[in-house]
């Protein structure tokens, strides 16, 4: 059955009514989704960081297909999800560091580059040598990869460069029919995508992207200790777009101000605080986080972009977490910053 065909749709699970593309995770709808990804259909799945447009990791059209809807130029690879670490050594080379790292830290929001194996089609990888691999700890996605048997690729699900997702209404909000099977897993535990952390060089890791899984941990349980390699770009490939310097951006004009302090904002303009503000506050002002935990402010950032790009305001200002933060907020500021850049 072709990808998208109407004979697929015309099978899919009979929840899904005219504006509901979003199907409850039981037994039935994970073994349909199962077998739309065996189709080469793409469906979106729960991740506990954020949510992943997923497609048949060792199918190219499949892949060609995540591309297409997301908008995402070829050269960006994507990242391949597996239910077990022994899922790899088909796809990868498997480095020393290999095993402490995923017994330490998965299944969990830790993205790992291992250099390629040749079945692994480049479109994948964006012709490059090395491969991203992750295993989601998300109960849903798991059940789905165990059901399914083969890896996926899923990047975030979200049109490139936008915010990224994190509860199914996100998915369907930007993508509507396009994608109409949405698996729910309720809102993502993490809020943010997983670290990216590079085992191609051997001797020396490098952090590409920061999440929840920091440069602390890894030095703390495994005396790993890696480069902080935040703008990868200039200095070697390939391209990682959740590095490019304009990201996760809100249609909206989206302004930051610094850590503890008022910005100027006109009438109407929306005014977001890492945590509850003093009273009084105009009816304007949010916050992420009654009291600036890190892992309710990540929770909640790309939900209030997104609700708040919908609102109407003529610019969002929000507060950035202090320079040199560390463990989440490092995380939040890299992506605040991306998403603010022009
Ligand atoms: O948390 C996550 O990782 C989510 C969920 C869905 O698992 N996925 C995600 O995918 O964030 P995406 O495509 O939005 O971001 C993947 C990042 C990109 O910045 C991409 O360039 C980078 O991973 N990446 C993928 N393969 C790479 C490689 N071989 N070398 C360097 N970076 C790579
Ligand atoms: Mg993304």
């Amino acid at each position: 059955m072709a990808p998208h065909s109407a004979d697929f749709y015309r099978k899919a699970p009979p929840d899904r009514g005219a504006s509901s593309f979003i199907h409850p995770p039981t037994p039935a709808n994970i073994a349909f989704f199962a077998e739309a990804l065996k189709a080469g259909c793409l469906v979106a799945i729960p991740t506990e960081t954020v949510y992943g447009l997923a497609g048949l990791a060792l199918r190219e059209s499949a892949c060609r297909s995540i591309f297409e809807v997301k908008g995402r130029p070829l050269v960006d690879p994507l990242i391949v999800h597996v239910a077990s670490p022994d899922w790899v050594a088909r796809l990868a080379e498997i480095p020393d560091e290999f095993k402490r790292l995923t017994e330490a830290f998965w299944p969990g929001p830790l993205t790992l580059i291992l250099r390629k194996k040749p079945v692994v089609p480049d479109l994948v990888t964006a012709g490059h040598e090395t491969v991203a691999v992750r295993m989601p700890r998300q109960p849903v996605a798991h059940a789905l990869l165990e059901k399914l048997g083969q890896p996926v690729a899923a990047p975030s699900a979200n049109p490139f460069g936008y915010v990224s997702p994190t509860r199914p209404e996100h998915v369907a909000e930007s993508f509507g029919p396009q994608v109409p099977f949405i698996l729910d897993g309720g809102p993502c535990e993490i809020g943010i995508e997983s670290t990216i952390l590079d085992l191609s060089r051997p001797g020396t890791p490098s952090i590409l992207r920061p999440g929840a899984i920091t440069e602390e941990n890894l030095k703390l349980k495994l005396h790993l200790h890696p480069n902080l390699d935040l703008n990868p770009n200039r200095n070697h490939a390939p391209p990682a777009p959740g590095t490019l310097p304009r990201h996760y951006s809100p249609a909206t004009q989206l302004l930051l101000f610094p850590f503890k302090s008022s910005p100027v904002a006109a009438p109407r303009e929306a005014v977001v605080y890492l945590q509850r503000p003093s009273p009084p506050v105009s009816r304007d002002t949010y916050w992420l986080s009654e009291d600036g935990n890190p892992v309710t402010i990540a929770q909640s950032l790309f939900a209030l972009l997104r609700q708040l790009d919908h609102a109407g305001h003529p610019r969002i200002h929000c507060e950035c977490p202090p320079p040199h933060s560390t463990g989440l907020l490092l995380a939040v500021r890299d992506r605040l910053n991306r998403a603010a850049a022009q």
